[in-house]
């Protein structure tokens, strides 16, 4: 059996976990900094890799747990993309441990984690088309199989969950803003007109659309009117997820696509996994359970766990990547 023990540091959850090659996990450990982070009202970077640094040592000692690394046959890290200052302490860590245990090494792309994990659900079918949306992402992944990456849409300006955070930030709903807009969109009417954005091909953007929604509060200001936070969410979340919609379903239009997974942060987001399912119809679809959403180690390990099967290792020199390109 191959067992693989993994770091995720790219951003603000530190986080270790023990996977085999039967996919069961053996250990996992998340903490998050969103608590901290949310003072400042966003990931403040140089206070992100402090924290990572305070915590990475406890975090793998809690996932060991007592056990050995007798019985691990691989060390595996997030390579990027992700802030610098995070990926280095878990580079840092993860170099460390093989050298001392003399094991090998594994530099994972993050978003492939992302994407792996719902192997963890049921059995991926390729062609799979894999809708990835976070904090820092927004893109339609195509995979002829599960080697072959085609970034085939992209954003051209903000990330959908930036865009949900800055939106959150014009309402004062504190951060991370994704999952209160979410909330409060329930309570939402169909009030406020918001320009559903133009963009050609597959790609996104979403800055225009945030503006909108600045110019719509700021005039609303103005005027001495008040503006209705959940009818604000509700506007901004039906145009926000209607565009990734619409761009997915472009693309299952135009390829032959077996199987529709969403992957990322905003994957949680409770109306995307409805719109999803209301929409896909024909085609595998899997909505990933919320854990398994945001940020962890299991899924830095499931992807880690097909790199040993191609001897994919690195080496300890090689340099962790703030961007990296995920067909690299
Ligand atoms: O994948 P993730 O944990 O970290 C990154 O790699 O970025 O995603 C975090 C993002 C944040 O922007 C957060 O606001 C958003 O995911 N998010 C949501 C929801 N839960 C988290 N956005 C919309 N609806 C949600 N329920
Ligand atoms: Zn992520």
């Amino acid at each position: 059996m191959t067992r693989i023990l993994a770091i995720e540091s790219s951003c603000d959850e530190t986080a270790c976990a023990i996977v085999n090659d039967k996919l069961e996990i053996e250990s996992s450990i998340v903490t998050s900094q969103i608590d901290t982070h949310a003072r400042f009202g966003g990931v403040v970077p140089e206070v992100a890799s402090r924290m990572h640094v305070e915590q990475i040592s406890t975090i793998i000692k809690s996932a060991l747990n007592g056990r050995s690394l007798d019985d691990i046959d691989a060390i595996a890290y997030t390579r990027g993309p992700g802030l610098i200052g995070c990926l280095h302490v878990g580079a840092a860590a993860a170099k460390s441990l093989a050298l001392f245990y003399d094991k090998p090494l594994i530099g994972v792309h993050h978003l492939k984690g992302h994407i792996f994990v719902n192997e963890l659900i049921e059995p991926l079918h390729y062609p799979l088309l894999a809708l990835v949306v976070s904090g820092g992402h927004t893109e339609l992944v195509y995979m002829k199989d599960e080697d072959s990456f085609e970034i085939l849409g992209t954003t051209l300006d903000d990330a959908i969950g930036e865009a949900y955070d800055k939106v959150a930030r014009i309402m004062d709903l504190g951060y991370p803003g994704g999952p209160k807009i979410d909330k409060l969109a329930k309570e939402g009417k169909p009030h406020y007109d918001l320009p559903l954005p133009k963009v050609s091909g597959y790609d996104f953007s979403f800055s225009g659309l945030k503006n909108a929604c600045l110019q719509l509060s700021d005039r609303l200001k103005r005027k001495g009117e008040p503006l209705i936070g959940a009818d604000l969410a509700y506007a901004f979340q039906e145009v926000a997820l209607h565009h990734l919609l619409d761009k997915t379903l472009k693309v299952i239009n135009d390829h032959e696509v077996k199987h529709v997974l969403i992957a990322g942060g905003v994957a949680a987001n409770s109306r995307l996994r409805s719109l999803m399912s209301e929409n896909i119809k024909d085609i595998n679809l899997t909505l990933p359970p919320l854990k398994y959403c945001t940020d962890n180690a299991t899924m830095i390990a499931i992807a880690a766990l097909k790199e040993f099967k191609h001897h994919r290792f690195v080496d300890l020199d090689v340099a962790s990547l703030s961007s990296f390109d995920i067909d690299e």
